[in-house]
C-alpha cells in the first residue's frame, strides 16, 4: 500500500501501458504539455493485455498503479484501452483511498467524447482488443454521450501483436488492417476511434481503408485534454519553463523495450529502467 502523500507540481505525470504501445498515448501528451515531467510504465512481461481476463487486468493495473504512486506520480493515465475498459473506476477508488489528490485518467471517455462530437451522421466505428470490446465499455461510453449514436466495434485479435512485430510494416500488416475495416465500411461510419494504443501507427493504413473523409479518433489527443484540465483545478500544473523530462520503467526486458519503444515514441528513449511485479501474468 502507498501511503497519501502530499503533491507537488513538479512531481511528474504516471502513464501505464501493456507495453511499448502506450509511447504513441505519450507522445501526444508530450506535444500537449511540453512543460510536464512524465513517468511511464510498460508492462511488457505481461503483454499482451487484449486477450486477458477482466480480474487479471485488475490485478495488474492495481499492481502498477501502485509502482507509479510510489514514484511520486501527481496523476495517473491509464494509456491501456484494454486497462481502462476492464479497471478505471476500481482505480479510481483504490487510489481515492490511498492517494487523495491524485486524479487517474482513463482513455475511454475521452475518446467517446470526441468521437460523438465528430459525427455527422450518428454512426461511429470502434476497433480495440478483444478485452476492450468484450467490456462494453466503449458501448456505455457512447450512450451516455449521445443515445442517439450508434457504435459499431470489430474487435481485433491480430491487430496490437502484428503492429508490434511489424516493423518494418509489410503487406501483411495491410492486409490485416484492410480486413478489420472492412465492416466499417459496409456500415458506413463517418468517424472510427482507434481504441487500442498501437493502432495510430497504421494511421495511414488505416486513413487509406477507411477513405479519407472518415475522421480517426486517438486517445493521446483526447486524454491531454483532460489531463491538462484536471492538473488545472488542483493548482498542480508544472510552471518549469524548460521542457519537461520524461523516463521509462518496464517489466521485461530494458533493451527490447528501449528498441521497439524508439519506434512506438518516434523521439529517442533515455533512462529505461526494469521493475518488478509480483502478479503473475501466466496464462492458465
Ligand atoms: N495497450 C493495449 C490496449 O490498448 C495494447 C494491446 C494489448 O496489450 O493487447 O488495449
Amino acid at each position: 500500500m502507498v501511503e497519501n502523500s502530499q503533491h507537488l507540481s513538479s512531481d511528474p505525470i504516471g502513464v501505464f501501458d501493456s507495453g511499448v504501445g502506450g509511447l504513441t498515448v505519450l507522445h501526444e501528451l508530450l506535444v500537449a504539455l511540453p512543460h510536464e515531467d512524465f513517468v511511464y510504465l510498460g508492462d511488457t512481461a505481461r503483454f499482451p493485455y487484449g486477450t486477458r481476463s477482466p480480474d487479471e487486468l485488475l490485478a495488474f493495473s492495481l499492481e502498477i498503479t501502485d509502482l507509479l504512486l510510489a514514484e511520486k506520480a501527481k496523476l495517473i493515465v491509464v494509456a491501456c484501452n484494454s486497462a481502462t475498459a476492464a479497471a478505471l473506476e476500481h482505480l479510481e477508488a483504490h487510489v481515492a483511498t490511498v492517494a487523495p489528490g491524485v486524479d487517474v485518467i482513463g482513455v475511454v471517455m475521452p475518446e467517446s467524447q470526441l468521437a460523438v462530437e465528430a459525427t455527422h451522421n450518428g454512426r461511429i466505428g470502434l476497433l480495440a482488443t478483444p478485452a476492450t470490446v468484450a467490456s462494453d465499455a466503449y458501448t456505455r461510453a457512447v450512450k451516455a454521450c449521445d443515445p442517439h449514436v450508434k457504435l459499431f466495434s470489430v474487435p481485433c485479435p491480430d491487430l496490437a501483436p502484428i503492429i508490434q512485430g511489424g516493423f518494418p510494416f509489410d503487406q501483411r500488416v495491410v492486409d490485416t488492417v484492410r480486413s478489420y475495416c472492412e465492416p466499417l465500411r459496409a456500415a458506413e461510419v463517418d468517424t472510427v476511434i482507434l481504441g487500442c494504443t498501437h493502432y495510430p501507427l497504421v494511421r495511414p493504413m488505416l486513413q487509406r481503408s477507411l477513405g479519407r473523409d472518415t475522421k480517426l479518433i486517438t486517445s493521446g489527443a483526447a486524454a491531454a485534454a483532460r489531463v491538462e484540465r484536471a492538473l488545472t483545478v488542483r493548482g498542480l500544473e508544472n510552471h518549469q519553463t524548460d521542457e519537461g523530462d520524461y523516463r521509462f520503467l518496464c517489466t521485461g526486458d530494458v533493451e527490447s523495450f528501449r528498441s521497439l519503444g524508439t519506434n512506438f515514441l518516434q523521439m529517442p528513449l533515455g533512462n529505461v529502467a526494469h521493475v518488478e511485479v509480483v502478479e503473475s501474468g501466466a496464462r492458465p
